[in-house]
């Protein structure tokens, strides 16, 4: 396998995905609409401005790139704004996904790694969520990728799709050289807002909610770095490019933190004191997230080394004071 067509290249995990598939000596070719992503973003190979709702697109891409495999991470991806519109959020990740692969089922591409998240669990009642745990969403981005997974096991099953499907938790941080990192606009993500305020862009960080059951009220998340994530892509395709014909597998370290240890954190990492405010939970945030991740590394042999909570913010605070993408899509 060496061309690899990144949809959601431009944007946060996409750019990091061809970056490392780069370094790793693929060719990323990236497919954007350019709705959320960033040209600026697109480094490591050609970008392929199209939208998946729209099947020519997509078709074009695949005949003039031709790629051995697909990397899915387009999406919209946002919880709180899936709880407002679920239309959108249900057409543009469904229906996209379909005209994706069938694109690929005609033209007989079989290899698929998909970022589906750990939202598709709801508010599990375990301490270490286990791939095998129930699945049931508690807001429209979760049910939408669960939704995706389901479809990916009928093409599978049908159709000979390979596919590694990933279970995200919370990704952090950005690539150690500062050529690529998180830059959403408008933000919601925690560690990106808390740095707004480091960097004096916004007065406080609002806290969601401090009454959750959790050690200090507020929700806990299992924060990955976004180079260990990528890693995790490479050693898929390689899986697949050996038989491998399907997985799903949570993506994380296994070690939760508070929004308010995450703050901490920030704070001690850049030396600013990032005031904050008690604000009212966010609809559709589940308390505690927090995943077992053995099977990922048992099944691929991946191993995170940059995720340690303060190596994230480091990173994630290098890039951010730089001031992000220029505004040129
Ligand atoms: N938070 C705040 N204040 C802010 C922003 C966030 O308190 O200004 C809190 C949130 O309420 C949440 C935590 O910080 O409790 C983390 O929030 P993020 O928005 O950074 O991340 P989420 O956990 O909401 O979402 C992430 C991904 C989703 C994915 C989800 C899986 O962005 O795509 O993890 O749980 F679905």
């Amino acid at each position: 396998m060496k061309t690899v067509l990144v949809t959601g290249g431009a944007g946060y995990i996409g750019s990091h995905a061809c970056k490392a598939l780069a370094e790793h000596g693929y060719t990323p070719v990236c497919f954007d609409n350019l709705s959320t992503g960033w040209r600026d973003a697109v480094k490591f190979g050609p970008l392929c401005v199209g939208n998946l709702l729209n099947p020519d697109d997509i078709s074009h891409a695949l005949d003039h790139y031709r790629p051995d495999a697909v990397m899915h991470f387009a999406a919209l991806s946002l919880v709180g704004m899936s709880v407002q519109k679920p239309s959108t959020y249900w057409r543009s990740n469904v229906v996209g996904v379909l005209n994706l692969l069938d694109g690929m089922r005609v033209r007989g591409i079989a290899n698929l790694v998909f970022s589906s998240t750990a939202a598709v669990y709801g508010e599990p009642a375990v301490e270490l969520i286990q791939e095998a745990e129930r699945t049931e969403p508690t807001n429209p981005y979760g049910a939408t990728k669960l939704a995706i997974e389901k479809v990916i096991n009928d093409f599978s099953n049908a159709y000979g799709l390979r596919a590694v499907v990933f279970r995200y938790f919370n990704v952090a941080g950005a690539s150690p050289d500062g050529l690529i990192g998180e830059w959403h606009r408008p933000e919601t993500h925690l560690i990106p807002i808390i740095l707004d305020v480091a960097v004096g862009k916004r007065p406080h960080i609002i806290i969601h909610g401090s009454d959750y059951p959790t050690a200090d009220g507020t929700c806990v998340r299992d924060y990955l770095h976004v180079c260990d994530l990528v890693e995790a892509h490479i050693l898929a395709l390689e899986r697949l490019a050996e038989g491998e014909v399907g997985l799903t597998l949570n993506l994380g370290i296994g070690r939760g933190y508070s929004v308010r240890e995450v703050i901490n954190r920030a704070r001690a990492v850049t030396g600013c004191p990032i005031p904050e405010v008690l604000g009212v939970r966010r609809s559709g945030d589940p308390s505690r997230l927090v995943c077992d991740g053995t099977r990922a590394s048992r099944a691929l042999g991946w191993q995170p080394t940059r995720s340690e909570i303060d190596q994230m913010i480091t990173d994630a605070w290098h890039w951010h004071r730089r001031g992000g993408y220029a505004d040129n899509r």
